[in-house]
């Protein structure tokens, strides 16, 4: 049978984009950039994106495009007995880690979309928002409901297979992902905090910047870019063999940052307005945006756009992650695509009905201290993404061999340049080394 591929260029686009542009983005960077003090933030994931996070980038391209294979596949064909040949597993395990407690924050997005449509914020006190929150997550089967609704909704989409599921919900949600944004963004320019809003987020104070302040940026670009698990490598492999790598990881990079500063332009302004604090961490968008948007002119309508833009943005995230396995499952157990979509939606829901109590009734459940959806997000995102962005960049750098990257790279019969040049000098030495340093000094 032949292969899936994406039809068109801007299908290409659409997709990596809608994997890379989620959560990461419009929840966890404005609250990430707001407890690292602001401006300085921003410039050192700024320079984690360029030296390490493109590099790392088109290395997954490089892998998944030039073999046309899932992960497993592709790293089998390309270096059989490499010691690397563990990278896949690693991202199988991670991406189910990541995709069960991301979808219980999705399914947290689900609720607040529905309490928003059906009016229930009202101007209460500060602690009546932050109360109805904690009530919300800890509640004994709520949020797993939702979580089970949200990858319900994931499954559907992505039985439809490549083409007709992926490549379309991208195409249609992306567009009215960047339209949501910018009538958000404009609405909060014209608040009376925008100025103060604005310049905690773009005047850097280098006297913020610390180690946990470089290993967050660092942890932020790869949770962000989706990078280290091999998903960007899995939608590589759909990619034809006339797209470009480099162009398309360059514009992924450049509007994963431009949707992330933009989620901080439609946050900040909007805290500053109504004095909240932009330290408030992972409760920013469910406990002062609510709070915000009930005191704000026209408040109703802004929240429902508000948590519509998040579900699309978690859903084509979401989507980009299921299929690391669906295409393992597919290609290596030689299983239907339905069977493998329902296999991977059965394991991911009982892995994330896990972390929706685990504010509750499995509060109690700790491993070496953290909750269940804690440690999966700790070592997702601080562990197993860098370790495997790592392998992969060593993996695209040394093991495979030099003619296959640059014929990636480079278009046929095109010669190296200085960029091209630049760019493999990254993906052998900057990336690896930059990424072991910052891992190694987060575990002292
Ligand atoms: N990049 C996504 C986001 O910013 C999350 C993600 C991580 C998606 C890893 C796929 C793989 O929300």
């Amino acid at each position: 049978m032949r292969r899936s591929q994406f039809a068109t260029r801007t299908g290409v686009i659409a997709a990596t984009v809608g994997s890379a542009v989620g959560l990461g983005n419009i929840w966890r960077f404005p609250y990430e950039t707001g407890m690292h003090g602001g401006g300085a933030f921003i410039i050192i994931y700024i320079a984690c994106v360029l030296l390490v996070g493109i590099p790392v980038i088109v290395s997954e391209f490089a892998i998944g495009r030039g073999t046309h294979k899932n992960a497993k596949g592709a790293f089998a064909s390309l270096a059989p007995d490499s010691p690397l040949r563990f990278v896949p597993y690693m991202g199988i395990f991670a991406s189910m880690l990541i995709l069960s407690f991301y979808s219980v924050v999705a399914g947290w997005i689900l609720e607040y979309l529905y309490q928003s449509v059906a009016c229930i914020f009202d101007s209460a006190s500060s602690q009546a928002y932050a109360d109805r929150f904690t009530g919300f997550i800890t509640d004994s089967y709520r949020p797993a409901i939702w979580a089970v609704i949200f990858l319900s909704i994931n499954f559907l989409v992505l039985r439809r297979g490549i083409e007709k599921g992926i490549e379309r919900i991208s195409n249609i949600l992306m567009p009215l992902l960047f339209v949501i944004l910018i009538v958000l963004c404009i609405n909060s320019l014209t608040l009376p905090g925008a100025k103060q809003g604005l310049s905690f987020l773009f005047k850097p104070d280098f006297s913020a910047v610390s180690p946990s302040m470089v290993i967050g940026a660092m942890g932020q670009a790869f949770f962000s870019l989706s990078l280290g698990l091999t998903c960007l490598l899995t939608y590589a492999s759909y990619f034809s063999d006339s797209t470009r790598l480099v162009r398309s990881a360059s514009i992924t990079a450049a509007l994963d940052t431009l949707v992330a500063l933009m989620a901080g332009v439609l946050i900040f302004p909007a805290v500053f307005t109504y004095g909240m604090e932009p330290q408030a961490g992972p409760t920013l968008v469910f406990v002062t945006l609510p709070e915000i948007f009930a005191q704000m002119p026209g408040g109703h309508i802004w929240s429902v756009l508000f948590f519509i833009l998040l579900f699309f943005a978690s859903i084509t995230s979401t989507i980009s992650m299921s299929e690391i396995s669906i295409s393992f499952f597919i290609e290596e157990h030689k299983m239907s695509r339905n069977r493998a979509t329902g296999l991977n939606t059965l394991i991911c829901m009982v892995f994330s009905i896990v972390c929706a109590l685990s504010f509750g009734s499995l509060g109690n459940f700790t491993v070496c201290g953290l909750t269940i959806f804690n440690l999966f997000n700790y070592l997702s995102s601080n562990i197993l993404l860098p370790l495997g962005g790592m392998a992969i960049a060593i993996f695209a750098g040394w093991v495979v061999n030099r003619r296959f990257l640059n014929s990636q790279i480079l278009l046929p019969g095109e010669s190296p340049t200085v960029a091209s040049r630049c760019l493999i000098f990254c993906i052998r030495f900057v990336a690896p080394v930059a990424i072991a340093v910052i891992f190694i000094s987060g575990l002292l």
